[in-house]
């Protein structure tokens, strides 16, 4: 049984074409993810699947029969947005009333599930400080309880950890995998690759609007990363990427330089790992560490796409 199913949707703004013939079915139970960096599409297709937005062509159905933007869709699923939709001057509690009302509870009803999902959220000892206060990650964790309100079957969450430190992030993980647990079906939408790689069942690389690659984080790996990455930190790259590139040519695949390190694709470390090594000491690189590991889901992305993600 498939929670979602998108078939062969298009969305065009001012005549560009910003999701191009997009056909995914996503199974009831799972995490999956649309991984893919800013401006992909991810958010404009989340808000068609959450009935918010028609598409041009092609259509979504929610549970194989359902409109997105019918009532009966509208109860199994909710939407968590990037941006949180909270009234500054309400108080946290306030603005789950609120919403809670809006869902049809009654003021008992609504306090009690108030608090139970702010309690769930680590809100509850701030649910009477104004709203205008909360940092953006308590922010964004109340918008999340808010798209709990209706208990969903089916939680489409946008960029759920974008901003959050380490530790909250950690919690919400923790929440989206018992929420799997409980037999819901999770989608976010992210531009993490270890959020993606860690949470879930299966994932969309998502660029410039098209789906470049489907299916499970390892099979993604596996199928479309380099066997190694061997990333050697240096006391200071040279900006000069191409030059960088040209030393390396017979060993790598693909080069890149991330902060102080750089990042080399290769298929055969045990070969190359000592001519590596000896080529950047012979163009002048000092040499702080090396690690050899296996390919992560950015490694999918720059390699399908020559770009990276983050
Ligand atoms: N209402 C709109 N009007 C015009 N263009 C839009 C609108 N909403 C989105 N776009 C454009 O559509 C494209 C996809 O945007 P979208 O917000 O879906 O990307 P995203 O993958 O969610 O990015 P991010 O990671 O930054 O949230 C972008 O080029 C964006 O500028
Ligand atoms: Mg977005």
């Amino acid at each position: 049984m498939y929670a979602i199913i998108i078939n062969d949707v298009v969305k065009k703004f001012n005549n560009r074409i910003v999701l191009s013939n997009i056909n995914l079915k996503i199974e009831k139970g799972i995490v999956y993810s649309f991984l893919g960096p800013n401006g992909a599409g991810k958010t404009t297709l989340l808000s068609i699947i959450a009935g918010l937005l028609k598409p041009d062509h092609g259509k979504v159905l929610i549970n194989e029969t359902l409109e997105p933007y019918s009532i009966e869709a509208k109860k199994a699923l909710s939407y968590c947005p990037q941006e949180p939709a909270l009234y500054d001057k309400m108080t946290g509690l306030e603005n789950i009333m609120f919403y809670a009302r809006l869902y049809g509870l009654n003021d008992r009803e609504a306090y009690r599930r108030a608090k139970e999902l702010l309690e769930l959220v680590g809100l509850w000892n701030e649910a009477n400080k104004l709203v205008g206060r909360y940092s953006g990650g308590m922010k964004k964790r109340l918008n999340i309880a808010i798209s709990l309100i209706n208990d969903p079957e089916i939680l489409l969450l946008d960029e759920p950890t974008t901003g959050l430190d380490p530790i909250v992030r950690r919690t919400i993980w923790g929440l989206i995998e018992k929420w799997k647990t409980e037999g819901k079906t999770i989608v976010l939408a992210t531009h993490y690759m270890e959020e993606a790689d860690n949470l879930s069942n299966k994932v969309a690389i998502i660029n410039e609007g098209k789906v470049i690659v489907e299916g499970t984080p390892k099979e993604l790996k596996e199928k479309y990363g380099p066997k190694s990455i061997v990333s050697i930190e240096v006391e200071k790259p040279s900006p000069d990427q191409e030059k960088l590139r040209d030393a390396l040519k017979d060993f790598s695949t693909i080069v890149y330089i991330s902060n102080n390190t750089i990042n080399i694709h290769t298929n055969d470390p045990d070969k190359y790992v000592p001519s590596i090594v000896n080529k950047l000491y012979s163009i002048g690189y000092n040499l702080l560490s090396l690690k050899i590991s296996k390919p992560t889901l950015e490694d999918v992305f720059i390699r399908l796409t020559g770009r990276r993600l983050e």
